[in-house]
């Protein structure tokens, strides 16, 4: 139930839809010219497709993008947005490294941008942010269903240009537009992120410790101090990089303390 579109604006983003199901996740496409989010679409659709069945949407445009901490994700025109829906249990990664998908994430963005760009100043900022020049490139939202199965929602500003971002985003933002003369189609940014990730999570399923690692050396915040809130508890710290396990390590007032999840404060 390919829903592909003889579409103008997917031609014009360079998609290559067989391509991309030539990947290990990637086996129904979705592309919808414009839609709420692209994760509330997929965990629609997931109730009708079967556990292993694993499902890419991409949208144009999204109303109601999303992003971590009920947080809205401005989806400039010429970004690129898209969802995957996948068994994390069918790839063989463990229960206890699923918290480190989002790392996974991360990382094939990383690797993606700084290949496209040609740029070196492309790193991690925990939790599972891309930044490029000090500024965000990219946002990763992982939602677990109630089965196991997952959602991973990217967003990626690729042609949409930080200065067309609303006014409280437009120095905090950037987009590989803004700093290459010649912005790569969406559509290899796509192919790259998920063959990326593919990659990845077959890492994960097998040495996990290898995406703590990577993380840990594209981790941007070494030595700076941060405060995240886990639950109600709000812990202040300098940053010591990421363990092998994935956990944002801290050194506080009471010695070095491991944070799996949690919201960055400051
Ligand atoms: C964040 O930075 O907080 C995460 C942003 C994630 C945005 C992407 S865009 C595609 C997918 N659909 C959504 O509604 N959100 C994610």
């Amino acid at each position: 139930m390919s829903r592909l579109p003889a579409s103008h604006e997917s031609e014009l983003a360079g998609y290559d839809w067989s391509l991309l199901k030539a990947s290990g996740l990637v086996e129904r496409v979705e592309y919808l010219p414009s839609v709420g989010s692209t994760n509330d679409f997929a965990r629609e659709q997931a109730g009708s497709l079967s556990r292993g069945e694993r499902l890419l949407v991409v949208a144009e445009r999204q109303t109601a993008g999303r992003g971590r901490g009920g947080n809205r994700w401005w989806t400039g025109g010429g970004s690129l947005a898209f969802s995957l829906l996948f068994d994390p249990a069918q790839r063989n990664i463990a229960r206890r490294h699923y918290p480190m998908i989002s790392l996974a994430a991360a990382l094939a963005v990383i690797d993606t941008a700084a290949l496209i760009a040609g740029r070196t100043d492309v790193g991690l900022h925990w939790p599972n942010d891309v930044f490029l020049s000090g500024r965000k490139l990219a946002g990763v939202l992982i939602e677990a269903l109630a089965d196991g199965r997952h959602l991973l929602g990217i967003g990626c500003n690729v042609h949409n240009r930080s200065a067309e971002a609303p006014p409280e985003l437009a120095d905090i933002v950037i987009s590989l537009a803004d700093v290459t003369p010649l912005a790569p189609s969406r559509g290899d940014v796509l192919l790259g992120i998920v063959r990326r990730l593919d990659e990845r999570l077959g890492d994960l399923a097998h040495f996990h410790e290898i995406i703590g690692q990577r993380a840990n050396q594209m981790c941007l915040q070494h030595g700076a101090k941060l405060t995240i809130r886990a639950g109600t508890r709000e812990t202040s710290g300098i940053c010591a990089g990421i363990a092998a396990d994935g956990a944002l390590l801290l050194d506080t007032v009471n010695g070095r303390q491991s944070f799996y999840s949690g919201v960055l404060v400051k």
